[in-house]
């Protein structure tokens, strides 16, 4: 089998791939990513020489090239993670996530659709997304499959668009597919944009925490690792055209969640209790900011007996330990664009 994952040198694509080149030496893995600001090789350095791996450079949005890559390689499987995916720059720069995210899921779309529409047996086209597009909870509920889509940000407008395209592949062209709806991930390798890697680094470099608002949002963290597991048992067991809630059942408020990562940074960096959290500065809130996500992630616990491996502590402990043991990753993507994006963002 061929299997095509895009965004495999993102922050979660890199689990996904290292874990299917590793677990499946049968299967071909082809990883196809454009190499954005949020794209790495480095996450894969430990598994670049496997014989199942090959590296592509590419962008999904090329609709020549995706299609004669598909022509070539005649992938019986995509696994697609390729996007932008981060809210703030959704904020200033929409149309970016319109083209990645909605046009470059379509052009995906299309290739596996023309190559196999004569006969898809065995054919699957497994879509990654997000539990935003299911917009904002109050303060009880949780989000079902059949919770009604309402984005409220472009990114998750743009996540929610590709959703429903894959699902009308299914519908109209009979396209063999799968998606699952996650919440938010953390562990190593995420890009220090996102709300841990972004206060981990500045707590290293003892710069002030941007807390958004008042703190009092809400989201559900899941380990990495744990996503990764999910989606390979998604992939070989979830039902043609379903759709699996992916979550940590693991709710944390931002505030609450910053003083524990607070807490967890000043004893491993031997600093006097309390520092870190001198850090935190309360900033102006995000326009449009979602009060909270929290995901039933119990279709996919009785239907595929998936359940997270870690708790919230541990998970957190071991992301602290990645970031400050791969003081060189961070360094080295932090410099560059990041430094722009960073004034433009929190001055
Ligand atoms: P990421 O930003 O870390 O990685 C995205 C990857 O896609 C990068 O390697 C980038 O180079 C690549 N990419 C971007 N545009 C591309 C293009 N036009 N062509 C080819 N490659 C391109 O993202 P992530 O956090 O790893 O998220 C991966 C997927 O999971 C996304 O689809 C996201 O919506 C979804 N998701 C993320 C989370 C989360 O908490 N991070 C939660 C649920 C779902
Ligand atoms: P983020 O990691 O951007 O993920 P998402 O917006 O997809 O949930 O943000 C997580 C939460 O943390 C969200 O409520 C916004 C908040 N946040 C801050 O308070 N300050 C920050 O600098 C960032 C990046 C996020």
């Amino acid at each position: 089998m061929t299997i095509l994952i895009t965004g495999g040198a993102g922050f979660i694509g890199s689990h996904v791939v290292r874990l299917f080149v590793e677990a499946y030496p049968n299967y071909h893995i082809f990883n196809l990513d454009a190499l954005t600001y949020a794209g790495n090789l480095e996450n894969l350095k430990d598994i670049e020489e496997q014989p199942n791996y090959t590296f592509v450079k590419g962008d999904i949005t090329d609709e020549t090239f995706i299609n004669k890559l598909f022509e070539k390689h005649k992938f019986d499987s995509v696994i697609h993670l390729a996007a932008e995916s981060h809210v703030d720059r959704s904020i200033k720069d929409p149309l970016a996530f319109v083209k990645t995210n909605v046009i470059g899921t379509m052009i995906l779309l299309n290739a596996f659709k023309n190559l196999w529409k004569d006969n898809f047996q065995n054919k699957l086209f497994y879509h990654i997304s997000t539990d935003e597009v299911y917009g904002s909870l109050g303060q009880t509920g949780l989000f079902t499959e059949t919770t009604s889509y309402d984005p409220n940000s472009p990114y998750s407008a743009s996540k929610a668009s590709s959703d429903h395209f894959v699902r009308a592949y299914g519908e109209t062209y009979d396209m063999p597919y799968v998606i699952s709806n996650c919440s938010n991930n953390y562990g190593q390798n995420q890009f220090p944009e996102k709300l841990i890697p972004l206060f981990i680094n500045n707590i290293i470099n003892n710069k002030p925490l941007p807390v958004y608002g008042d703190g009092n949002y809400t989201r559900d963290w899941l380990y990495v690792n744990d996503h990764a597991v999910a989606i390979d048992l998604v992939f070989h067991k979830g039902k043609n055209k379903e759709t699996y809630n992916i979550g940590g059942f693991n709710e944390w408020k931002n505030i609450d969640l910053v003083k524990l990562l607070c807490e967890q940074m000043d004893e491993k960096l031997s600093r006097p209790k309390g520092s870190s959290e001198k850090l935190i500065t309360y900033v102006k809130d995000r326009p449009g900011h979602d009060l909270r996500y929290a995901i039933d992630a119990s279709k996919i616990n009785k239907e595929l007996g998936w359940q997270p491996s870690v708790t919230f502590e541990e998970g957190l402990n071991k992301t602290i330990d990645w970031y400050l043991n791969n003081e060189n990753w961070l360094h080295s993507v932090t410099s560059g664009e990041y430094q722009s994006y960073y004034e433009k963002q929190y001055s």
